[in-house]
């Protein structure tokens, strides 16, 4: 282990060179937060498909249940992994930011899955350096997917305005 490295940086893995590593009670910690967060979006995407309004109601509605299986999908692989590797997948939701109208519900949910891209990119490394190579790939199929809602979130806030 880099001796520069700072202790903070060795709990957390957050060193740019890739040479701290994180401690597996950190891992599952820190697992469970991204498992927070998946639910945490579930919730999201059902209270945003409920409450938008507007005249793309129907289409945003249909858009934001749409993405209710993936992020299921995506809680059910860290919970099992969670337990897989000896920890206690958590039952509490991440708070869910509240989106006033249409435009800033999408905003909230472009801003989280961008975060959670981050999250899964440094997951994906610590992952690796713990020898869950397994666990390495499911990051891989986790960031494809939550890179192909970010797209798509971007692609309708694109054209707001002119339509
Ligand atoms: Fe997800
Ligand atoms: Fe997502």
């Amino acid at each position: 282990m880099d001796k520069t490295t700072t202790l903070e940086e060795r709990q957390t893995g957050t060193s740019e060179s890739g040479s701290a590593q994180i401690s597996q009670e950190k891992f599952l910690e820190a697992l469970n937060v991204d498992l927070a967060h998946e639910y945490g979006a579930v919730i999201a995407y059902r209270t945003y498909a409920s409450q938008v309004q507007g005249q793309w109601r129907m289409e945003l509605r249909n858009f934001f249940e749409a993405e209710i299986p993936d992020e299921l999908g995506h809680a059910q692989i860290l919970a099992d992994k969670i337990v897989a590797l000896g920890g206690v997948p958590t039952t509490q939701a991440s708070p869910v930011k509240q989106g006033r109208d249409a435009r800033e519900m999408l905003r909230n949910a472009l801003e989280d899955e961008i975060e959670t891209i981050e999250r899964y990119v440094l997951r994906r490394k610590q992952a690796e350096q713990l020898g869950h190579y397994g666990l390495a790939v499911e990051f891989d199929d986790l960031i494809r997917d939550e890179s192909n809602h970010r797209d798509e979130i971007n692609q309708i806030l694109k054209r707001w305005d002119t339509g």
